[in-house]
């Protein structure tokens, strides 16, 4: 037997269903072939494209895209240098920009979520604890796997059990670091934590709080009375949003979703910041964004300023438009909180591929959540609005989910746990 064939037998076979996915429907592993505002082009087959997180609309955006050539034409395409090598003056003016939105004491910016969690975390934890929400991304635990595999203890606790958290905190060892990883919204229910009773709760512990705000950063922030809507004001995240400060916490975001540029950030204190810079890996020895996404942050960050209020009022507007029709049909989805993510999980009785190729034929290009991305029983597609959608584009998927749960292909009734784990869970995802 070859190495290959060896392999292949021990691959895990629960991603067959994802696979199939890939070769039954053409929602998934697709090539876009143009784009037209927010409709896509998939072979000969116009799409309204409900799968981007540009909730923003900036990648759209005729002043974003005219800053990406300028920027260009002046630094060429890529800084070819690792940041601890040198960055071109687009990154300072970022993170003094980034610092001053959010309120900050200070911040850092790399490529990526993925990386600042896979190095961040096991370089904070060191041999402590790692206490982990379950509705956490991927992103975190694979941070949290790599901080175990270096020495700390990873517990997992379920989502909101304050009083679980507590007993981790006291039970967790002294002598090391104790850290709290959460998402703020959440990328798949859309809701957001009680963020001040975990901050209160890690700051009585003497643990951190370490957040990632992927999906809450540009659309939710401070809240004040000239707000366009319940989202708030400058989409400056969840800490501000909850009027919370930054002490003893790590904010984590990323410009990848509203402001559709390849950057990501932590916002912390300046010391952690000059420690994060000789320990983590995508500082020392990553290729950095490309000219382009400094380019498109910078002009996003501009943006925001001028008009990213109305953006915001608009965004809401659908989400909650959209919302309002969901729940008056009484079918299931996880967003409590009026964010634009909005979860379906499909009846029982349906096949995830046949109900993708229903969405085809309306014209819905959505996220589609298969086992085990997701658990079994919460199979379903995700809808992400963005300010650039239109309120005729939301009237007609709005309509096609109405015929949808006419037709028995969504799930009745509230579930509002959908994850449910064992207290004492350890890390298994
Ligand atoms: C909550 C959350 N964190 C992290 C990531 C990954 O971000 P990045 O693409 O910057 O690695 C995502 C992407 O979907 C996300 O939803």
């Amino acid at each position: 037997m070859t190495g290959l064939a060896a392999l292949m037998e021990y691959l895990d076979p629960r991603f067959a269903q994802i696979d199939e996915l890939r070769t039954r429907t053409r929602m998934w592993d697709a090539v876009i072939e143009e784009v037209r505002g927010r409709e896509i082009r998939i072979g000969d087959h116009w799409l309204v494209d409900w799968a981007s997180c540009n909730y923003l609309g900036l990648d759209l955006d005729p002043d974003v895209i005219a800053a990406v050539s300028e920027q260009v034409a002046k630094w060429g395409t890529h800084p070819g240098w690792s940041r601890m090598l040198g960055s071109p003056r687009l990154y300072p003016e970022i993170e003094e920009r980034l610092t001053e939105l959010l309120g900050a004491p200070d911040t850092l910016t790399l490529p990526t979520i993925s990386q600042i969690h896979l190095s961040v975390i096991p370089a904070l934890a060191h041999r402590g604890t790692v206490m982990v929400e379950n509705l956490a991304h991927k992103t975190i635990y694979d941070g949290c796997v790599h901080a175990r595999g270096l020495g700390a203890t990873v517990h997992r606790f379920r989502s909101g059990d304050l009083d679980r958290l507590e007993d981790l905190l006291k039970e967790a060892t002294i002598t090391g670091p104790r850290i709290v990883c959460l998402d703020g919204v959440n990328s798949m229910t859309g809701n957001l934590p009680d963020l001040p009773a975990y901050h209160r709760l890690c700051r009585e512990y003497g643990a951190l709080l370490y957040v990632d705000d992927a999906h809450g950063f540009g659309v939710i922030g401070d809240r004040r009375p000239d707000e366009t809507s319940p989202y708030g004001a400058r989409g400056n995240a969840i800490v501000r949003h909850h009027g919370e400060t930054y002490d003893d916490l790590i904010l984590v975001g990323g410009f990848s979703k509203a402001y559709s540029s390849l950057l990501a950030f932590l916002a912390l204190p300046t010391e952690l910041k000059n420690y994060v810079k000789v320990v983590a890996a995508p500082y020392l020895y990553s290729g950095p964004s490309p000219v382009a996404s400094l380019a498109s942050v910078l002009a996003g960050l501009e943006v925001n300023e001028v008009r990213g209020e109305a953006m915001r009022g608009h965004l809401y507007r659908l989400s909650k438009r959209l919302l309002d029709r969901i729940r008056a049909l009484g079918v299931v989805t996880l967003n409590t909180d009026d964010t634009p993510i909005v979860e379906l999980p499909i009846a029982t009785d349906r096949d995830l591929v046949d109900v993708s190729h229903e969405l085809w034929r309306r014209r819905l290009f959505v996220t589609l959540a298969p086992y085990p991305g997701v658990p079994k029983d919460q199979v379903g597609f995700r809808i992400q609005l963005t300010a650039a959608h239109t309120d005729e584009q939301l009237d007609h998927l709005a309509d096609a989910i109405t015929d949808l749960a006419a037709d028995g292909t969504l799930r009745q009734a509230a579930v509002r746990d959908p994850y449910p784990v064992a207290a004492t869970d350890t890390l298994s995802r």
